[in-house]
């Protein structure tokens, strides 16, 4: 039989979805456990999880509808196979994305001068796809576009994108298991409510029992040390935390003496302490060293990276001692602040200038010490 792989995908049995954080949580974060038995896939902890979403049924309903399409027309899915309308597009078509190629064979058949000249402009064309899909073309008098057939329509489409997900377990603490860390995607745009198509599939539309399909996707850039006695010091603010409870799962399976340091942040400590029933006794054990920012319990940000600044003569301790340092999470702003903070304490407590700060992180990175898993 052929192997899984992103092109054919394991049907995953879910275990379970839990939440990790409080109602009311303005950071709605999801624990998913998915069954990996009987598929041969093996994982290595760093590693992620690409898995193949559904989009919503009622989005879906919506859009047949706005287009005046028979759901129950059979379609080609990408595979070769047929499927009625609705369900093809539900399992198969990315309906959601707006791109220039979607957008121009859909102005084949609108012929809309509106969207000809957006798509002429490329900052407009940008500006327009952010926040839309294509329900709101479908529902814009200008830009409306009479399919001759659901095949027409599903002809224009590209396949449904896999979501990667950093993996939040470790196969040897959990054999035959993964568990993902989702932070939900949801925001209104054009006064309707939406939601990322995998982020909420998960968070709302799959329970225990279901089959998703999912692939291993290997990070060899995202390791724990070879040598489990080195100090680990691991930053990862939301949903960042991931790949860190695969890294103190992967040690205490080990049994491993190595220092973990674990920089965590999020809103709200009253709604947003996720995985504290696991960090706790670890904290208590001695086992693990946690720094949490509170961004928002006072009026003021407290991020990581002001956490990592008050301990900066300690991180530089560690850092010499050998320690590894990781990061995960969001890659537009906390990435740059985390490894600025990281470059002031090398320079402040090293007695180094900016370049030889920077030569000394440039070493880390080369005896990966210094490793990134951003998004
Ligand atoms: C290596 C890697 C590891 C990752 N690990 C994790 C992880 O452990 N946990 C995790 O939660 N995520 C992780 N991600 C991110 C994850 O892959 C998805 O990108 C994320 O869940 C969103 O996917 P979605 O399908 O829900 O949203 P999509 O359907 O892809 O929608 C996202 C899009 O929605 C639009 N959008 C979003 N917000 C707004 C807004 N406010 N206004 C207008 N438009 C908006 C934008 O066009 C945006 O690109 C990881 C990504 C990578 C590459
Ligand atoms: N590329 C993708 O496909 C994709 C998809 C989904 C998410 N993301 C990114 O992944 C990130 C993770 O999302 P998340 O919901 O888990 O958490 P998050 O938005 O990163 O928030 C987690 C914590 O980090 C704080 N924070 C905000 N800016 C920061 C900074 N510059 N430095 C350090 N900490 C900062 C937040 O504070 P405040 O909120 O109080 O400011 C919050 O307390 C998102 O920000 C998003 O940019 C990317």
């Amino acid at each position: 039989m052929e192997p899984y792989s992103m092109k054919n995908p394991f049907p995953a049995t879910v275990r379970g979805v839990r939440s990790v954080t409080k109602p009311g949580s303005a950071k709605e974060t999801i624990h998913v456990d998915y069954s990996l038995e009987g598929s041969g896939l093996t994982y290595v902890t760093g590693d992620a999880l690409g898995v193949i979403p559904n989009n919503d049924p009622a989005l879906v309903d919506a859009l047949v509808e706005a287009l005046g399409l028979d759901a129950s027309a059979l379609v080609a899915l990408p595979d070769g196979c047929t499927a009625p309308l609705r369900e093809a597009l539900i399992s198969s078509y990315d309906i959601t994305s707006l791109k220039k190629g979607v957008l121009t064979k859909w102005n084949a058949v609108a012929n809309s001068e509106k969207l000809a000249e957006i798509l002429a402009d490329k900052d407009a064309l940008k500006n327009f796809c952010w926040g839309r899909d294509l329900l709101d073309l479908a529902t814009d008098p200008e830009m409306k576009a009479n399919f001759a057939d659901a095949s027409a329509f599903v002809s224009i489409l590209g396949k449904m994108s896999p979501r990667l997900y950093s993996i939040a377990s470790s196969p040897d603490a959990v054999p035959g298991q993964v568990s993902l860390c989702v932070g939900a995607v949801r925001y209104t745009s054009l006064e309707r409510k939406r939601g990322g198509v995998c982020s909420t599939f998960m968070a709302d539309r799959i329970q225990a029992g279901d089959k998703v399909k999912v692939f291993v996707h290997s990070n060899k850039n995202f390791r724990l040390p070879e040598d489990g006695n080195t100090p680990i010091i691991m930053v990862g603010p939301g949903t960042g935390i991931a790949p860190f409870r695969a890294f103190w799962q992967q040690r205490i399976a080990d049994n491993a003496a190595g220092p973990m340091w674990l920089f965590f942040g999020n809103p709200y400590q009253a709604t947003d302490n996720c995985y504290e029933d696991e960090t706790a006794p670890l904290v208590e054990s001695g086992k693990l060293k946690l720094s949490v920012a509170w961004s928002r319990d006072q009026e003021y940000k407290i991020y990581v990276q002001h956490l990592m600044e008050q301990a900066g003569e300690e991180i530089w301790q560690w850092l010499e001692q050998g320690a590894a340092f990781y990061m995960c999470g969001d890659a537009n702003r906390m990435a740059k602040d985390v490894e600025k903070a990281l470059l002031d304490i090398i320079a402040k407590y090293g007695n180094r200038d900016e370049a030889a700060a920077a030569e000394y992180l440039k070493a880390m990175k080369d005896a990966k010490r210094y490793q990134k898993d951003v998004y």
